[in-house]
């Protein structure tokens, strides 16, 4: 499966990004169609999709629904502008997407900031934080507070309160500090669901509190679930405990759901499923099945109400992409939300969490296994690295299963599996069966 072969096109002036270049261009994987859970490669090979593309394919591929509103929206009106300027598909998704915000209509988390990616919606929240204290009065509110093994995108801001060192040593970063971290081997390995210790961890919120003074503290940014550190939950309690906190202290909250959003925990969002309302919630990926770029924070009515103010004919927030509430993009965004709402994909991941939940434990006691994670269609298998090689071990284990027709994705040595959710049981057995072969391969 696609070595060098003759459909393979002319790979130098392609850049990739978060890619061994060289390595990839040696003997590169390339995929050229995709319709349902299967890529299709250059030379014709299928391939289980086990990551929905990156955590974003949520609805599965080959949408028609999608292409077609995105064929009718590309053909009426192309592109507009949305500084001073509005279109009709940006405020009908806005009030669509507001009708099915985090937490439900009593979370007022209803108003819609558009962005083109998950790093753009971080970085405008991150503003919005900073903007909305300064409007209130708090100006010296500027500092961040993220966590360790945090991710948040690649943008300055998010770069600067995201936690994994490869994305943060080389550049400089705004003010921001780091909680620790809830991945905790030792007391939580192979549970299943929520881990049961590490509640405390979030008290680390206080203690940057008694560091750096509240008074300097803007806004705490976390992912409910973290996804691209290779899957670490929130012990019980945890993110209870962090709303807690910020409220004393006059701190926002930010859940990036870039990930967890449109499905992936079986609730809309990850809001809903541990019942915890934050200030600002990031999204981007499954807002539009994948297929256009496009991103929106939802912000609470008090945070968007705090920046109303000031002459009305004065810009409240001077921040915007030119292709925020990009029209091909709304367009896709509504016609992927009709098809969560019509094939009950939003709650779907819930119905297959105990499956999945079985089938990926079933992997304990394989070679170099030392934790299995999971939570709703999302899933980890840690694998102990290899001396003086961290991250060759599962890399090999994700070109094997990629050669036996499986798409997962690693980071370091943990295997992290997202499927779309339109996933059948079978093939979840078939994913589990892929890759616990190649772990048995596994040097
Ligand atoms: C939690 C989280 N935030 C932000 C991002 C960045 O999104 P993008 O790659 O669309 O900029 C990601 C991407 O994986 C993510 O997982």
């Amino acid at each position: 499966m696609n070595q060098i072969s003759k459909n393979t096109p002319n790979l130098d002036n392609f850049w990739m990004p978060f890619t061994a270049n060289r390595q990839f261009k040696a003997a590169p994987r390339l995929l050229a169609g995709a319709e349902g859970m299967y890529y299709t490669d250059i030379d014709g090979n299928k391939v289980l999709d086990g990551t929905a593309g990156l955590w974003c394919v949520n609805a599965g591929h080959g949408r028609k629904k999608i292409v077609q509103a995105v064929e009718r929206q590309l053909s009426m009106l192309d592109y507009a502008p949305t500084f001073q300027m509005g279109h009709p598909v940006a405020f009908d998704f806005a009030t669509r997407l507001a009708a099915n915000a985090p937490g439900g209509a009593s979370a007022g988390l209803d108003r819609v900031f558009f962005t083109g990616s998950g790093s753009e919606s971080v970085d405008t929240a991150l503003k919005i934080a900073i903007a909305y204290q300064r409007a209130i009065g708090q100006g010296t509110r500027t500092r961040i507070i993220g966590r360790e093994k945090g991710y948040h995108g690649v943008g300055f801001g998010g770069i600067s309160v995201g936690g994994l060192v490869n994305n943060r040593r080389v550049f400089p970063q705004i003010p921001a500090d780091h909680m620790r971290h809830t991945l905790d081997l030792e007391r939580n390995a192979f549970t299943r669901g929520l881990p049961a210790h590490g509640v405390e961890l979030a008290e680390d919120l206080e203690r940057l509190v008694a560091l750096h003074g509240a008074e300097t503290i803007a806004a705490v940014i976390v992912e409910p679930m973290s996804g691209s550190a290779g899957v670490i939950l929130p012990p019980k309690g945890y993110l209870e405990r962090l709303r807690a906190i910020a409220d004393k202290h006059g701190i926002l909250l930010i859940f990036d759901e870039v990930i967890t959003g449109f499905g992936r925990l079986g609730t809309p969002f990850a809001t809903d499923y541990f019942g915890v309302i934050p200030d600002l919630v990031t999204t981007a990926k499954g807002i539009t099945n994948g297929t256009i770029p496009m991103g929106a924070v939802f912000a609470s009515r008090k945070v968007h109400d705090g920046l109303m103010t000031g002459p009305e004919n004065a810009i409240e927030l001077f921040h915007g992409y030119t292709y925020s509430g990009h029209p091909v993009a709304c367009a896709a965004g509504l016609a992927t939300l009709d098809i969560y709402e019509e094939e009950g994909l939003l709650t779907r991941a819930s119905e297959l969490a105990e499956d999945w939940q079985e089938a990926l434990h079933s992997l304990k006691g394989l070679p170099h296994v030392v934790d299995i994670r999971n939570l709703g269609l999302v899933g980890a298998v840690e694998l102990a690295s290899r001396d003086g090689a961290p991250g060759a071990r599962a890399y090999d284990v994700f070109v094997d299963c990629f050669h036996k027709g499986l798409l997962i994705r690693v980071t370091g040595d943990i295997i992290a599996l997202s499927p779309p959710l339109v996933i059948e049981k079978e093939q979840i057995g078939t994913i589990v069966s892929i890759l616990g072969d190649a772990l048995k391969r596994a040097a």
